[in-house]
């Protein structure tokens, strides 16, 4: 039987509602470790998550940490916010001059995030609430009120692989983010193309396994909307116990992954030499001794770090601008940039940790 897109993404909506708004009471509820997470947050961090309600941290259902550090006085949108645990961490780190909006379309959980806003950030001393949360779609930001360039930083946690439309929401955050904005989030990937009976499946599918997209088609999905080089920051293998799901599944292999997708007009699709050097300032409050951009680079504080084209317009031309020297331009061009080398580099000073 052939069904319509908008049916497909009505019975996709109400499945997902019904599972987060009914099904699912906290994150014990859980039949998978696809929406859990267990890397352990940066100090920062854990200090604004003990100031949260717990009834908000007992519905957190996102599978990482896509809350940058140094983000003072930006405008953030939290895609999916659920009960808003990231918004709320957001607030605190944005202080009173930024701003941060969550989307949600479900009731039962947004609702949660909107009763407890004022107490927190009165708790804050803020003067005013500087989070907003709507009810919507992120497939439809535009009539969710977000206007065209006026984000600095989309977060989303979890979020993007239950969307009917993945295309639609990838455009919507490119469209929304001012340039040198980022697309920082965390999400549900596969190694392989879904077979039908899979993608149908409507527990495995609200668990954030059945929508999450081969690897390879979501960096082609990025390239296609104008996120020229998607970089990861860190990845995690997702377990399935449950033998039945378990069975379903087969071979296929789940990962959390968060990445980072710049804003920029001059990325490339691969990495250029330019002789361009990069030099962290230590200047983001919890990153004083480095900074790591993604899996392979790690900035040491006043090191300078021969880096791609790439590399130096997403710390050099982006919200990271302040935050980095930049030494030399695009004028000449020395050839194909050899990543390996920085791999070897920064793997050295690679902690797993909470680092920046
Ligand atoms: C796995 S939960 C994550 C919630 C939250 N980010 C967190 O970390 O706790 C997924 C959330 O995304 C919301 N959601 C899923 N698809 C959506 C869509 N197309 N538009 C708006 N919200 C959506 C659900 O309502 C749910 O609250």
């Amino acid at each position: 039987m052939v069904c319509t897109q908008t049916k497909c993404s009505d019975d996709i909506y109400e499945n997902v509602q019904n599972y987060y708004g009914k099904v699912l009471q906290n994150t014990k509820d859980l039949k998978t470790s696809a929406c859990c997470t267990d890397d352990k947050p940066h100090k920062l961090i854990r200090e604004a998550i003990s100031k949260i309600p717990q009834i908000i941290l007992s519905k957190f259902y996102g599978c990482g940490n896509p809350i940058p550090l140094g983000i003072k006085g930006l405008d953030i949108l939290d895609l999916g916010c659920g009960s808003g645990r990231d918004c709320y961490i957001a607030s605190k780190l944005v202080g009173p001059e930024g701003t941060v909006t969550g989307i949600d379309m479900t009731s039962e959980q947004i609702d949660l995030a909107i009763q407890n806003a004022e107490s927190f950030t009165k708790e804050l001393k803020y003067a005013n609430n500087n989070m907003k949360f709507v009810k919507g779609h992120i497939e439809y930001l535009e009539k969710a009120g977000i206007k065209e360039e006026s984000v600095d930083i989309v977060i989303s946690n979890c979020v993007v692989n239950l969307s009917p439309d993945k295309e639609k929401v990838l455009q919507g955050v490119f469209k929304s983010l001012k340039r040198g904005g980022e697309f920082y989030f965390s999400d549900i990937y596969c190694d392989r193309r879904l077979p039908e009976n899979v993608r149908q499946h409507k527990l495995l599918f609200g668990e954030c396994i059945s929508g999450a997209l081969y690897k390879n088609d979501f960096i082609r999905l990025c390239h296609k909307v104008g996120f020229t080089d998607p970089r990861v920051l860190s990845e995690r293998e997702v377990t399935i116990e449950d033998e039945d799901l378990k069975n379903i599944t087969g071979e296929a292999r789940f990962y959390s992954i968060t990445y980072r997708l710049f804003k920029l007009d001059n990325l490339e699709t691969l990495c250029e030499d330019y002789g361009q050097v990069a030099i962290y300032k230590g200047n983001i409050e919890g990153c004083e001794s480095s900074y790591r951009l993604d899996d392979h680079h790690v900035f040491e504080t006043n090191r300078p770090v021969l880096v791609c084209g790439n590399s130096s317009s997403m710390v050099g031309e982006s919200w990271l601008s302040p935050y980095f020297t930049i030494i030399g331009s695009r004028q000449v061009h020395y050839g194909q940039f050899d990543c390996s080398n920085v791999e070897t580099q920064s793997s050295q000073s690679n902690t797993k940790s909470s680092c920046c």
